[in-house]
């Protein structure tokens, strides 16, 4: 179903997520018939280049990201629908010219994809020059702030030209297909909700495992480390959604007021429960030190840590987390333990193993259980845990290539108005309101992180923070 007619400018049209993320998915999203071909997709940015020199960068982005051959005619529609305007964001150069070519009628979205320290300055202008008005939408990204104080200050910056529900702040994560599944199997099945607490889940690990290094952005990654970047939002997110009481309704502020809740509950993090790491130099590649350039690094490229939520329906359940760079496989999932059956019948079968779900968010989108069975055979009655597993890919008819990208489908939500899988100001503050203490202590102390080989699962320590508690990571394979 296509969505409305819009304008969608993108501030920082010649940067790295325009060309890796937002054109390509615009472009996929415009070939499956969900963008008008009407709209007008508008670059600004400090580049001074016209037209056809955007629209031959972004034909390159297309062919580089999309990665498939395409149809010509498509895409040079597509092209057209591609505007540029030098602009200055500091200055009054090029204003005049972005207002002219906004269409009236039509939704407005203006995409922030530049540095924040350029937030204020941006939003300013479109209000003074009359570009954006009270039904406009302002798309931002992370990193928004590198704590409390300075997140606060841009949510206090964005509020004085816009509404918290024209602010429409990305964590790509929701965006992701399983992630949106994850609501769906709790708040649309009867199986689960009724052991989904600490009553039978006797803890959940999260973990979110790249391969990749930090090469090419070490500049950024130094300044943020894996707290930063990944924990205070895709994995708290993550964590949100695993841990929140259904919402009164599938509605932004029901779903974001839940998730709120579970991020304020979240006690406060103890020294002894959080394993930092940094990956050393390995056949592949350099280490760490020498991919940020910067020898006295204490940033973590690896962390593991476990959570506790302090509520009703938690307390008890530990929820361990754990993602990081250089790491054995690229494998992203959510691991539910349920408690071991409290008595077993079986004297000579075996003991029964706990129930596990595991919820894989990429690659391979699906759900995988762990059930008991009797061992088919004349054996007598010996038990074996088999899977039951549900590959959404299997299940659904798709090969998984056709699924939108995280940000396309959220691009098409900012078009439609639906805020729920963006983060509301006061969920962001309260993520760094936890995270604040925790890199703040690490800080204030002069520990280095623990050294763990490229292609490994992470430092022996992050291992141990489970087998303390007599429990052990499911592999990362
Ligand atoms: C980004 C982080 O937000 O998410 C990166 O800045 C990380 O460091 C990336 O690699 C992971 O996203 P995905 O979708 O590849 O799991």
């Amino acid at each position: 179903i296509p969505v409305e007619d819009f304008d969608l400018v993108i501030f920082g049209a010649t940067g790295d997520l325009a060309r890796r993320k937002i054109v390509p998915g615009l472009y996929r999203r415009f070939v499956a018939g969900q963008m008008p071909a009407s709209a007008q997709i508008i670059g600004a940015a400090r580049t001074r280049q016209d037209e056809s020199a955007f629209r031959a960068d972004m034909r390159g982005a297309i062919a580089e990201f999309v990665g498939r051959d395409e149809d010509e005619a498509q895409l040079d529609a597509f092209l057209a629908t591609l505007r540029y305007v030098p602009i200055d964001a500091r200055g009054t150069d090029g204003w005049p010219e972005l207002s002219a070519h906004m269409r009236p009628g039509v939704v407005h979205a203006f995409y922030f994809s530049v540095a924040p320290s350029l937030f204020g300055d941006i939003a300013e202008r479109l209000a003074s020059h009359g570009i954006a008005d009270a039904d406009s939408r302002i798309v931002v990204e992370k990193p928004f702030g590198r704590d409390l104080v300075t997140a606060r200050a841009l949510n206090a910056t964005l509020a004085q030209h816009f509404a918290e529900n024209q602010i429409y702040r990305i964590d790509h994560y929701l965006g992701k297909e399983t992630v949106q599944n994850l609501m769906a199997v709790r708040f649309a099945n009867i199986l689960f909700e009724p052991l989904w607490n600490a009553q039978y889940v006797d803890h959940v690990q999260i973990t979110v495992a790249e391969t990749v290094g930090v090469g090419g952005r070490g500049e950024y990654y130094d300044h943020s480390g894996a707290i930063r970047d990944m924990v205070q939002n895709h994995m708290m997110q993550l964590l949100c959604l695993i841990a929140m009481e259904p919402p009164y309704h599938f509605d932004p502020d029901a779903v974001r007021d839940e998730k709120l809740k579970v991020i304020r509950a979240l006690e406060p993090l103890d020294a002894d429960d959080i394993v930092r790491g940094q990956y050393q130099d390995g056949p592949d590649g350099p280490g760490y030190l020498q991919d940020v350039e910067n020898p006295l690094s204490r940033t973590e490229s690896f962390v593991a840590l476990k959570a506790h939520i302090a509520n009703w329906r938690w307390t008890g359940t530990p929820f361990y987390l754990r993602t990081g760079k250089r790491l054995r496989a690229r494998t992203s999932e959510i691991v539910i333990t349920f408690r071991e059956p409290p008595h077993s019948i079986f004297d000579d079968g075996g003991t029964p193993k706990a129930n596990q779900m595991v919820i894989k968010l990429q690659p391979n989108e699906g759900m995988n259980m762990t059930v008991m069975i009797k061992e088919p055979g004349p054996g007598g009655m010996r038990l074996v845990q088999v899977p039951l597993d549900m590959s959404f890919a299997d299940a659904l008819g798709s090969n998984g290539t056709d699924m939108p990208d995280a940000y396309e489908r959220l691009i098409m939500d900012v078009i439609r108005g639906n805020q729920t899988l963006f983060m509301r100001g006061d969920e962001l503050e309260a993520a760094w309101a936890w995270t604040d203490p925790i890199i703040a202590a690490w800080d204030a102390g002069t520990r280095l992180p623990e050294p763990y080989d490229p292609g490994s699962s992470g430092p022996e320590e992050a291992l141990r923070l489970l087998h303390r508690d007599n429990r052990r990571w499911r592999e990362i394979r």
